[in-house]
């Protein structure tokens, strides 16, 4: 599956994935240098000297662009679950002091090199899924060392890692604790996001994109669009987690800031995806978070698809609504809880994805010039990729030419 063509796929060609039956790759340098099927490969000058990997008629296709996550956390939130399957809501058990400030207050109690640790197995699971490049969101300090100490973090798993890692400021996820109960709180940690900390993190070129959690109990639409905006101003472009819980206009807002994206979208409704529709900002879907939390509205994808958005998926994976790193599991999620196809889902996991964040010039599909950033997948046809679910069929993962899972070391 090549996913060839130009940049991102709406409507009908959201199921163009650009397949070649029995296919091959040549990669030089760690980049795609030719690409076709296995007799035009092997006969090319260059193929004569390659050192051969043969994926014994598997499927292959771009890795993974999980474009939402919250990667850098110091616990799961166990106890949350099982309040939450006896009937206490997201909403509920945050008001209570759990939720995000549950994790800000781990965070800000653990080790750099726990954190550092921690995240180093998370990356070695989003690779063993087939996942190549991962986007990680701060969020989880909510104050100046401790946001700051997340994105180095990012920086630093970036280098020693082998999947990239785009980093996004989300110092406004909540207001923290200590901010709280007064409007003065609030517009003083408004002031600190605004003020102190995007400067600093653009200064130290710690982030590309800013985010906001638009939603009840969040930030609201107003408070959004100032704290995108000084992002903005930074060179940080803007992207928001919008009408997750409820509707807030945040998906509007996003199109109007010229956002990369907007995340997760339950709660849209028709002029929301109308705007979407009219947008180059990315709709995308984060399932896994209505799976874990037993929620009974998904987003509307079907719609957002016939209107024309630009559609992704992502895993959102983070501790209190989405813990997991399987691409593969949201797809299937795509498929059997949004309607989309298999080929659907492909396409808003990979060279979708790679547009909300702003990097399908060089990820996203497998074309001449591009990352040799693969997945492949021990299975019989593209869509047993779906199909299959809760179980890892991914056979081989490798970023830049290197390979960064095989689950069969022995015959590679
Ligand atoms: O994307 N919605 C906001 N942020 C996360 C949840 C964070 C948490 O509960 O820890 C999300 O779903
Ligand atoms: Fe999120």
């Amino acid at each position: 599956m090549t996913l060839r063509g130009h940049g991102p796929r709406r409507a009908a060609a959201l199921a163009h994935v650009g397949i070649i039956k029995d296919g091959a790759l040549l990669v030089r340098d760690g980049l795609i240098a030719a690409v076709g099927t296995r007799v035009k490969i092997e006969g090319l000058p260059d193929a004569a000297n390659a050192e051969k990997l043969d994926l014994g008629g598997r499927i292959m296709l771009p890795g993974f662009v999980d474009s939402h996550t919250h990667l850098i956390h110091a616990a799961g939130r166990a106890e949350e679950y099982e309040m939450k399957i006896a009937g206490a809501s997201y909403e509920e058990i945050a008001r209570k002091g759990g939720g995000i400030l549950n994790s800000v207050k781990k965070l800000r109690a653990a080790t750099t090199e726990a954190l550092k640790q921690r995240a180093r197995h998370a990356l070695t699971q989003f690779a063993a899924y087939g996942t190549t490049t991962i986007e990680a969101k701060s969020g989880y300090g909510l104050d100046v060392a401790s946001e700051l100490e997340t994105l180095r973090l990012h920086k630093e798993l970036a280098a020693e890692q082998s999947l990239d890692i785009v980093s996004t400021f989300l110092g406004a996820h909540v207001v923290p604790a200590e901010y709280r109960g007064t409007s003065t709180g609030v517009n003083r940690y408004i002031a600190l996001l605004t003020e102190k900390l995007i400067p600093e993190v653009a200064q130290e070129k710690l982030a590309e994109f800013c985010d906001v959690f638009c939603d009840r109990g969040a930030f609201t639409r107003e408070q959004a669009k100032q704290i995108l905006e000084a992002g903005k101003c930074h060179g940080l472009a803007p992207r928001l987690h919008a009408e997750q819980l409820t509707r807030t206009g945040a998906a509007q807002l996003a199109v109007r800031l010229g956002a990369a994206s907007c995340d997760h979208l339950e709660q849209v409704n028709s002029s929301d995806i109308a705007a979407l529709a009219k947008s180059r900002t990315v709709a995308t879907l984060l399932p896994g978070c209505d799976f874990h939390l037993g929620l009974k509205k998904y987003a509307p994808a079907r719609k957002l698809i016939d209107a024309g958005a630009i559609v992704a998926l992502a895993t959102d994976y983070n501790p209190g609504t989405s813990p997991t790193m399987s691409m593969p599991m949201i797809l299937s999620l795509a498929c059997s809880q949004l309607r989309m196809t298999p080929a659907e889902a492909v396409t808003a996991a990979t060279i979708n994805a790679a547009y909300a964040l702003r990097r399908e010039k060089r990820i996203g599909s497998l074309g001449v010039g591009k990352f040799a950033d693969l997945a492949v997948f021990e299975v019989a046809d593209y869509r047993e990729i779906p199909y299959y679910f809760g179980m890892n069929t991914c056979w081989l993962t490798m970023k830049r030419g290197v390979v960064v899972h095989a689950a069969n070391k022995t015959t590679i």
